[in-house]
Order: C-alpha cells, then structure tokens, then sequence
C-alpha cells in the first residue's frame, strides 16, 4: 500500500490538531441544542469517529450510505441513497459530516433532500475542501483543510475502496491511478 504513495499531504498529527479545534467549535455553536450528527458512509467514517469524540455536548448519530453513478474517481452527479437515516430530523439540528466536497454535487443533493424533512437546520461539516472541482454551489459551514487539486486517499478516503486505513491523508502516485 505504502508504495503507491506519493507524499503525505496532512499528518495524523495535523488532522487531530484541526479535528480538536472543529470539535470546540461545534460544541459552542450547538450548545442546549438537539445536534444530530449524520455521517456520509464510508468516506466519513474515520473523520467522524474522531469528530464525535472532541464534541463535548450531547450528540445523536445517524448514517447515510450513498452511491453516485460513475467511476471510482469521477462523481455523475446522480446521488443514490442506498441507506437512509433511521431517525426522524424533526426537531433536530442536523450536521451532516462528509469527508470532501469536490464537485459538491453528493453534498448538495443531500442538505436538499434532508431540509425537505423538516429539521431545525442543516449544517455541513467537511474534513477537506477542494474548491477548484465546484461545479454546484455548496459551501461547507465547518471545513476541517482547504486542499488543492489532487486525488487524495487515507483517513477514511478511497480509491476503488483501497487506502481507506492510511492514517495519514496522502496523494497518490498517477501509477496507482491507472492500474
Ligand atoms: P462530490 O459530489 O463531487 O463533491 O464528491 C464527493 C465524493 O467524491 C466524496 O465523498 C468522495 O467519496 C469522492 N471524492 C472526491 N474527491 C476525492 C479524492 O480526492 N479522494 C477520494 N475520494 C474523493
Ligand atoms: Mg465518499
């Protein structure tokens, strides 16, 4: 696994550092409020698992799996909920937890689909953030980094469902792409 790596673009080290400073915030911000927070699986899993633990206030959780038609690499646009929240949101102030905005496509469709429910708020809380691919308009209101144009994996992120365990975030070398 490590051999298809080309460099480590944020540190464990790092990402707790930031993962701590969201968790306080989001503790403020949500304080005496119902917070259900909703993890986008898988990507998120691991973002989410440390997230939770630097929150400091009472929290639900809840998960959604999704698919998008297309390649492992490249988003359709066409979001697929092949698992939906077991939990009404009514009532709730929903943080929906992802581990990237890329296109912002995934993330758009799904604040939509969950304000459509009827819950106190739906807010975003992203791990990574690569405005360059936006091609919808979608903002996420706790972003963990700001990263440039590159396929990255680890810390929860895949490609083709490998890497996901890396606990560094790393960039790929092409040669693991093509393959
Ligand atoms: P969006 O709908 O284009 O914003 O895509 C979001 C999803 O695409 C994420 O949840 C990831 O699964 C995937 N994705 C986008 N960029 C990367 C990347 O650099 N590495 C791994 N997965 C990515
Ligand atoms: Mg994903």
């Amino acid at each position: 696994m490590q051999k298809d790596i080309e460099k480590i673009l944020l540190s464990r080290e790092a990402i707790a550092e930031r993962v701590r400073e969201l968790g306080e915030q989001i503790s403020r911000d949500y304080q005496g409020k119902n917070l259900l927070v909703v993890g986008i699986l898988k990507g998120a899993l691991v973002f989410m698992a440390d997230l939770v633990r630097q929150i400091n206030i009472p929290v639900r959780l809840d998960f959604m799996v999704v698919s998008s038609y297309g390649s492992s690499s490249e988003t359709s646009g066409v979001v697929r909920i092949l698992k939906d929240l077991d939990m009404s949101v009514e009532g709730w102030h929903v943080l929906l937890v992802e581990d990237i905005i890329d296109t912002g496509l995934t993330l758009k469709y799904l604040r939509d689909n969950l304000l459509a429910r009827g819950p106190e708020s739906v807010k975003i809380c992203a791990l990574l953030d690569k405005p360059a691919r936006r091609r919808v308009e979608v903002q996420a209101d706790y972003c963990g980094f700001t990263i440039p144009d590159a396929f990255v994996v680890g810390y929860g992120l895949d490609y083709a469902e490998k890497y996901r365990n890396l606990p560094d975030l790393c960039v790929l070398k092409p040669e693991a792409w093509q393959k």
